[in-house]
């Protein structure tokens, strides 16, 4: 991701979530943030999706993440995803992110990677939802992958 991504990865952003919607300001500032990993996935030289995750003591957290709507449910996010956690896999132990409990159809793509539910906060986002806390480790063992 570069900075000039940003008008489509903010509008992503904001068809994607409501309260929790990310600023303008905040996607810049994470270009300022040496342990901020940005992404995005592209189609037909469009920007179709985004993932921006912060790799702090070998431990991955998924800050946020979003395909267009108009490009979901074709398999992408879970390619997409799955092509991030590959670049990384060797570099981290362990990747953890927060989920709404509504959000089945997150939920099921990370479950269907590997990820396991770790533990529940509760009223985390600012509309009182609670949130799924799920995590994946990554370390493979020398020479068995
Ligand atoms: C969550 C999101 C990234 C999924 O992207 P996507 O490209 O639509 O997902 P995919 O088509 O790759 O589907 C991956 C898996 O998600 C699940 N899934 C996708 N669409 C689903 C639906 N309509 N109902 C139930 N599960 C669904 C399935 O498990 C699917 O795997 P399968 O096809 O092997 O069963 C996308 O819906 C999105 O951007 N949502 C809004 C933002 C968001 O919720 N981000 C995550 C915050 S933690």
């Amino acid at each position: 991701m570069s900075e000039d991504d940003l008008p489509h990865v903010y509008r992503i952003n904001r068809e994607s979530f409501t309260t929790d919607a990310w600023l303008l300001e905040a996607f810049k500032r994470e270009f300022g943030l040496p342990y901020s990993y940005k992404y995005v996935l592209e189609k037909e030289n469009k920007i179709i999706g985004y993932l921006i995750l912060w790799i702090i003591d070998k431990e991955a957290t998924v800050m946020t993440f979003a395909i267009d709507k108009a490009y979901r449910g074709m398999g992408l996010g879970k390619y997409f995803f799955k092509e991030v956690m590959e670049r990384l896999n060797n570099s981290i132990d362990r990747i953890l992110l927060d989920v709404r409990k509504s959000n089945i159809k997150a939920i099921k793509l990370y479950k269907s990677l590997g990820f396991k539910i770790l533990g529940e906060r509760k009223k985390f986002y600012s509309d009182g939802e609670d949130a799924l806390l799920m995590g994946k480790e990554m370390k493979c063992v020398e020479g068995k992958r």
